[in-house]
């Protein structure tokens, strides 16, 4: 209720958030939790609560008239199409040189992830997070957060004969050949529900390609785990479709929210206040980075320092699909989440998740999407003039990542007598360079927060999402940011609360 006082207020409910709820709910601790998009609990006309990846609808955008999908184009022919405005689950946020897709609604990424639940490889690590103790995170944290998302491996011998995963055997085939290896990646679907869509058992969901607008069945949604366990506290309430706007000290201590309640339309229906005494940015890297950059810059935290909005990064994403011979069929039913990957880390910098192209025809076509070692660093600002925060990046910079990416591609194709596509992302284009899935950054650790999260200048502010990991994690970002989630929280529970 508007004009409350309470404990502690998390703005998102990402993997970030819902690990803070979960853990302070049950340590004592009162939780509100504030996220922008929509509770995503009710089925709409056709009796689902998410649409298809192939039949976008008004449930598919973020606020937009017309989609912007990923893979924009097919055989030559544009795929997007005009659809209601409406805030819906994928938002196609638009930066001069970077389209940085992200999840809208109470699960946040969780939703319309392909669940990829990646540990980084050990020696990865100091230079992913250099503050943080790796000997504690492979010991206890990424375990804890791996049990917590309910990370399982893929049965191989099903693996190895199901129709759905035609399209990762000709990925492993391939990199074998060119001497890459080929290594089998966890995820958070529900291996027995996607057996059983194979064997006609059940309503078909990551068999009917459905990931980027969200998962009617098998995934395991932050919905089912996390934010489950946190409400079981009765100590976690959550208001959908309510936006934070301000966070500034209040008087008598604590900070003052202002938070905009929308409807399914986008419109400001009410404003409310609230008072917490302590405030956790959970709103995602490019979120809480927006967030604090214009607190910082109009004098709402002063004390912020200046490594605020800096540090953010595309985690090297980079698309290509490649065309194979007719006797390399990739298979017209493909599973939608993936579980593998080629490891070029070491040796070209790039790591290729062997990704589904879920068209339900035969496209004779193999799809990656690259995680590169691209070293360019962005920043966000705060454009009085236009009262908006921009975000520096240019296009020109996934050079390096396209570069990485080729030393696998390129020579998979030498090998193979094949050649790139060039009708995915446009006429002629074979680089999917204008978009990232893993923004990371812009609020880093032990940078902008101490090596905890808590945000400098302002006791009683953290951080505790993507936007703490300085743009690169080396694969799949979700793990990283619930594992160093539930290392910032613990200490800051024993500390602080
Ligand atoms: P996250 O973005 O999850 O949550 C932030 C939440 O805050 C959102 O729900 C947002 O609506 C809300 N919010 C923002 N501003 C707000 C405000 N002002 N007020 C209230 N609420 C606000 N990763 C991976 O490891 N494996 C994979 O397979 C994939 N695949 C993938 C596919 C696609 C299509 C996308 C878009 C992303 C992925 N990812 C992924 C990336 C992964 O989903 C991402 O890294 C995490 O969701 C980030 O977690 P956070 O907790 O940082 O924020």
């Amino acid at each position: 209720p508007s004009g409350a006082r309470i404990p502690v207020l998390v703005i998102g409910t990402g993997y970030g958030g819902s690990v803070a709820a979960l853990r302070m709910a049950r340590a004592g601790v009162d939780v509100h939790m504030v996220e922008m998009g929509m509770a995503w609990d009710t089925p709409g006309a056709d009796g689902k609560i998410f649409a298809n990846t192939t039949r976008p609808d008004h449930r598919s955008f973020w606020l937009r008239t017309r989609t912007k999908q990923p893979l924009s184009q097919f055989l030559g022919y544009p795929l997007d199409k005009d659809i209601p405005c409406y805030t819906g689950i994928l938002d196609a946020e638009e930066f001069a040189g970077i389209t940085v897709y992200q999840g809208r609604g109470v699960g946040g990424g969780s939703l319309v992830n392909g669940g990829m639940a990646v540990t980084p490889k050990r020696e990865n690590f100091p230079a992913i997070l250099p503050s943080v103790n790796a000997d504690e995170m492979y010991a206890v944290y990424y375990p804890r957060a791996n049990a917590g998302l309910g990370v399982t491996a893929v049965d191989p011998a099903w693996w190895e004969s199901t129709a759905c995963y035609q399209y990762a055997r000709v990925g492993r085939k391939h990199a074998q050949r060119s001497g890459f290896p080929f290594v089998f990646v966890p995820n958070v679907y529900d291996w027995e529900y996607m057996k059983q869509e194979a064997a006609g058992a059940v309503p078909r969901s990551a068999l009917e390609g459905e990931v980027l607008y969200g998962n009617n069945h098998g995934k395991k949604t932050l919905q089912k785990t996390y934010l489950a366990q946190a409400r079981a506290t009765g100590r976690v309430t959550i208001s959908p479709l309510h936006k934070v706007t301000t966070v500034t000290p209040a008087a008598g201590g604590g900070y003052t929210v202002m938070i905009d309640q929308l409807d399914t339309g986008g419109a400001v229906t009410a404003t409310k206040t609230v008072t917490a005494d302590r405030v956790f940015f959970a709103a995602g890297s490019v979120g809480t980075s927006k967030l604090l950059t214009r607190l910082r810059a109009t004098g709402a935290l002063p004390g912020l320092n200046d490594e605020i909005g800096k540090g953010w990064g595309d985690n090297g994403n980079v698309m290509c699909g490649r065309a194979n011979h007719m006797w390399d069929p990739t298979g017209k039913l493909q599973s939608s989440m993936p579980t593998a990957g080629i490891d070029n880390w070491a040796a070209g910098g790039a790591f290729a998740e062997v990704a589904p192209l879920p068209t339900g025809i035969e496209t004779y076509a193999s799809f990656y999407l690259s995680i590169t070692k691209n070293p360019h660093r962005a920043q966000f600002a705060w454009n009085a003039a236009a009262g908006r925060v921009e975000l520096d990046w240019q296009t020109a910079w996934k050079q390096p990542s396209i570069d990485m990416a080729k030393s696998i591609f390129d020579r998979i194709n030498s090998k193979e007598g094949t050649i790139y596509r060039t009708d995915l992302f446009g006429a002629y284009k074979i680089w999917g360079d204008h978009l990232t899935y893993h923004p990371l950054g812009g609020a880093v650790l032990n940078r902008a927060t101490d090596n905890y999260g808590r945000l400098h200048g302002h006791p009683g502010l953290y951080v505790i999402d993507g936007a703490l990991i300085p743009g690169n994690a080396s694969v799949n970002p979700f793990v990283t940011i619930t594992a160093l989630a539930e290392r910032n929280i613990e200490h800051i529970i024993a500390a602080d609360l």
